[in-house]
């Protein structure tokens, strides 16, 4: 065992970590600073992001219509506050990221090219084709490989927090090359570790996407908010739940049913025309495009797959040459992963789990209430993303709030003062604690892949786009019981180099955490708002729940759920308008 140290160590080498990087080691120059990640920094899963990133910058646009459109996305769930701070902050971050690199498309005249995305009024979506994420993450990556004061541990997997003191003083980690376990002690850390879509089957999410970092935080005392609110994306491939951008819907893509029929007509989203039309029919929001498909389903008007009910998305009639200057990576996805080409055939698809709203709770520059813990991204509710995210505000979330993040843990890092000697003590217990249950168990019986899968239909199946009561409550008992069984996880190989079957016991654990509080904070929240639908209660009730659910964690019972009143500023809750 060893221990190493730093001022700032920021878990995550995704577009909020990096940036994080980035501005902590502008801010405070002599700092010293590490990113420690599980996977390459470019790897993360920011390089998987396809549409784009929201922020103002065309005439007849402005702040105050990007503040509206994302508060009342969020069905009134978004703190109005950080909502203008990020708007206010995107449009300079997307202009930074360009000077750093990142080659947004241009309109013919040589301005930013924009396109219109889900539930925003006005075309504000800054893109790269639809390899969006793949090339902001180039940019700060090579950015952040000016800045000497960051060093970086790549293919270290975080287990514990260290906490003394009510501070946050470092991590415990597996550097995954050798199987060695080691502390690493530091005045502040940032988490950004992106979220947990992989709790559930069919996601857009890599395998990496545990919430390693919210069960790290939750099991060190600090509360998870809004966990209730889980995005799912309209379309994902059937099979694989590969993403399938918005972007195809944004440059005139049709959702069909089985019978041909552009069924969202139906559903107060407005009326087919041969144009994409802002805010309307395909450009609905998220949430109310999923629930529409189970609408569909339920009506007998989906298709039926080996990968379950699915329906389909046209591209065929924007014409090959707009398919590949705009969505070349929608072409190459549909040709290696479903055998088809869009450019002639149909796509499949159904609604796929694809992002949290909810996440560590943090204050408007990340801090969360556990002295020296920041965090930042899908990781992190910071309050922006209320009850339904936006598409393409979740890149610039990473950009302004990461920034935000990085500011403000390098100048805590900057006055704190050093780790305290005592933590060694804990890096040898979660040394012990790993041998033990892992590598010294004996008698175990349980399959990593087997507990996996059942808590993923489990949650499918109780948490889904729909939800009831009783569904929940039967879910967190199903996940109760694979919690006991997880205490009984057999590893099969006892080797010390990428042994990727003991992380993935270990993100195995992290996931079963938190499936029990999206289950427990959905069973307390009788209501439906968002992304959040309980049939059995099907209002949305202001006045209980127009609060933010923080879920506690206790010893051996359910978390403890309190809530948190909305920060309203200039938009009071209206309803949510779409179609008229
Ligand atoms: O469809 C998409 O490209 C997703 C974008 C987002 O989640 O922001």
């Amino acid at each position: 065992m060893d221990t190493l140290s730093c001022d700032l160590l920021i878990v995550g080498g995704g577009a909020a970590g990096l940036r994080a990087a980035i501005a902590a080691a502008a801010a405070v120059p002599d700092l010293d600073i590490a990113v420690i990640s599980k996977v390459y920094p470019m790897r993360s899963h920011t390089v998987s992001a396809e549409g784009g990133a929201a922020a103002v910058i065309k005439p007849g646009d402005s702040l105050d219509a990007h503040a509206y459109d994302t508060v009342s996305g969020a069905d009134w769930l978004s703190d109005q506050d950080v909502v203008e701070a990020f708007v206010e902050e995107a449009p300079r971050e997307m202009l930074q990221l360009e000077h750093w690199g990142c080659p947004w498309n241009r309109e013919p005249d040589g301005s930013v090219a924009v396109r219109p995305f889900g539930g925003m009024k006005i075309k504000r979506t800054w893109f790269a084709a639809d390899k969006t994420g793949f090339h902001m993450l180039h940019a700060l990556f090579q950015t952040s490989l000016r800045y000497g004061s960051v060093r970086r541990f790549d293919e270290w997997f975080v287990t514990k927090l260290l906490v003394d003191d009510g501070r946050c003083q470092g991590v415990v980690a597996i550097e995954l090359a050798t199987g060695k376990i080691h502390g690493i002690t530091a005045k502040a850390v940032i988490l950004c570790t992106g979220g947990c879509g992989k709790i559930f089957p069919f996601t857009t999410n890599a395998n990496i996407k545990n919430g390693d970092g919210m069960a790290l935080a939750y099991r060190a005392g600090v509360p998870l908010k809004d966990m209730e609110f889980v995005q799912y994306h309209p379309t994902g491939l059937p099979q694989t739940g590969i993403l399938i951008t918005e972007a195809a819907r944004a440059e005139g893509g049709w959702m069909l049913n089985k019978d041909g029929y552009r069924y969202l007509q139906d559903y107060d989203l407005g009326t087919p025309t041969p144009e994409p039309v802002l805010r309307s029919m395909e450009l609905g929001p998220r949430d109310r495009l999923s629930q529409a498909f189970i609408q569909e389903q339920e009506r007998g008007r989906t298709l039926e797959g080996p990968y379950g009910h699915y329906v389909n998305l046209d591209i065929r009639h924007i014409g090959e040459k707009v398919i590949d200057r705009k969505l070349p990576f929608v072409r190459e996805l549909c040709r290696k992963y479903a055998n088809l080409d869009p450019v002639r055939e149909l796509i499949p698809v159904r609604p796929v789990v694809h992002y949290m709203m909810g996440g560590v709770h943090t204050d408007i520059m990340g801090a969360t209430p556990l002295g020296g813990l920041y965090a930042a991204g899908e990781v992190a509710c910071v309050n922006l993303n209320g009850a339904n995210r936006l598409g393409s505000n979740s890149l610039t979330e990473c950009l302004v709030f990461g920034a935000r993040a990085g500011r403000a843990a390098a100048t805590f890092a900057a006055g704190a003062p050093a780790p305290a000697a005592s933590v060694e003590a804990q890096v040898r217990d979660e040394e012990r604690r790993l041998e033990d249950d892992f590598f010294n168990a004996s008698g175990r019986t349980e399959r990593i892949a087997d507990v996996r899968s059942e808590m993923q239909s489990a949650m499918e199946e109780s948490a889904g786009i729909y939800r009831t009561g009783a569904s929940i409550t039967a879910g967190a008992e199903t996940v109760g019981r694979l919690q006991a069984h997880a205490q009984r996880l057999r590893l099969e190989d006892s080797s010390r180099t990428f042994n990727t079957e003991l992380t993935a016991a270990l993100e195995l654990g992290y996931m079963l955490e938190l499936a029990q509080v999206i289950l427990r904070s959905a069973e307390a929240r009788t209501e439906s708002r968002g992304a959040h639908q309980r049939t059995d209660h099907p209002q949305r009730d202001d006045e209980r729940f127009l609060a933010h659910s923080l879920a506690y964690r206790t010893d051996g019972g359910p978390p403890r759920i309190e809530y948190l009143p909305v920060t309203i500023t200039r938009w009071p809750p209206g309803e949510r308008v779409y179609g008229r």
